[in-house]
């Protein structure tokens, strides 16, 4: 019986027509420039993000990463989410490897942050302070898009203290499909995108960081330097190619099946179901602390697995269906008219 895992969207498998595309990619030495593959990708990438240019990376950390280390020096500093992907979940990166110096500031739930907090928080030119150089945003952050209003005026802000202006576009794919927008469109403002394919998109590896030429050659040089220079990298760029052509429109199912989900757990009075209007694929759920262990353990006896917790994030994605997620609401009703008998 397979397996219905919702712990993330980056546990989906290629599919055999993505399999075959990457046997059939032409490809060459990625590091002198010449697999035709990447570089096919990279400039779709860069169509699709409106920008100049775009650079394969082997993950979203190592593309982030590249966007913070081609944009600030030693002693910059970068303003982030506390509860951000770039600050908090890619082991301090920008710190130990550029000397780049995060300031992170509380996010709101729905992703933003408050931007006078940001305005307080950028440093005068002063001998005591790190340079304030780049502001990061998330979007989507936990599943939510990002307001579109908000992002024009995090641009704003971010212009008013000639900050430069990134974005981990780790899940932008599905901000566009639930705002009904184009890609690039999200990405107006921005100086630098990282964006995954091994997300929703569906690709086993890869994450592309979209900026103009200058940004895009220092990032080259940094990701060469970091070990990432990939030679017949062509066969991976393939499944990328692959994801972009046949599997971004998709991300509305599981933004339809995200919404399933939720409707089902709402039912159960012993659960908090979080999910608002932004949410794209994911939902938020806290047990009563009791069932922290044994719901996820219940369910895996049923080959369906979530994290263990208090607080669990569900994320629906490719391999995810209309009966798995009616097996998921399933199961989460049989755990609890058990619970209720043995009370
Ligand atoms: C919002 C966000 N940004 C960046 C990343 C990093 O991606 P990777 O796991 O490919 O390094 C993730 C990973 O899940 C993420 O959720």
């Amino acid at each position: 019986m397979a397996v219905i895992d919702l712990r993330s969207d980056t546990v989906t498998r290629p599919s055999q027509g993505m399999r075959a595309a990457m046997m059939a990619a032409p490809v060459g030495d990625d590091v002198y420039g010449e697999d035709p593959t990447v570089n096919r990708l990279e400039q779709m990438a860069a169509a699709l993000t409106g920008t100049e240019a775009a650079l394969f990376a082997a993950s979203g950390t190592q593309s982030n990463l590249l966007g913070l280390l081609a944009q600030c020096g030693r002693g910059d500093e970068y303003i982030v989410g506390q509860q951000a992907h770039t600050y908090r979940y890619e082991g301090g990166g920008a710190a130990v490897l550029g000397s780049i110096q995060p300031q992170p500031l509380e996010l709101h739930a729905d992703g933003t942050f408050d931007l006078e907090q940001v305005r307080a928080a950028v440093k005068p030119d002063d001998v005591h302070f790190a340079r304030s150089r780049l502001l990061a945003l998330e979007n989507t952050h936990n599943g939510r898009a990002l307001p579109l209003e908000y992002l024009g005026q995090a641009h704003a802000c971010a212009r008013e203290h000639q900050l430069r202006f990134h974005l981990d576009g780790a899940r932008l794919c599905n901000a566009a499909i639930h705002h009904q927008l184009s890609v690039g469109q999200l990405c107006q403002g921005f100086d630098s995108v990282s964006l995954c394919l091994s997300k929703g998109l569906g690709a086993p590896v890869g994450s592309l960081l979209c900026a103009d030429q200058e940004v895009i050659a220092e990032a080259r040089r940094w990701r060469k330097m970091l070990g990432g220079g990939m030679r017949q990298a062509g066969i991976l760029a393939a499944a990328g190619i692959h994801a972009l052509e046949h599997q971004l429109e998709r991300l509305a199912e599981d933004h339809a099946h995200a919404a399933d989900l939720a409707r089902g757990l709402v039912e159960l009075e012993e659960l908090a179901v979080e999910y608002a209007e932004s949410q794209t694929n994911m939902v938020f759920v806290t047990l009563p602390p009791e069932d922290a262990e044994s719901l996820p353990r219940f369910l895996g006896e049923r080959n369906i697995r979530i994290p263990s917790g208090k607080r669990v994030r569900l994320v629906t994605h490719l391999d995810i269906d209309a009966p798995a997620i009616q097996a998921v609401i399933a199961g989460f009703k049989a755990y609890y008219s058990r619970q209720n008998l043995s009370r």
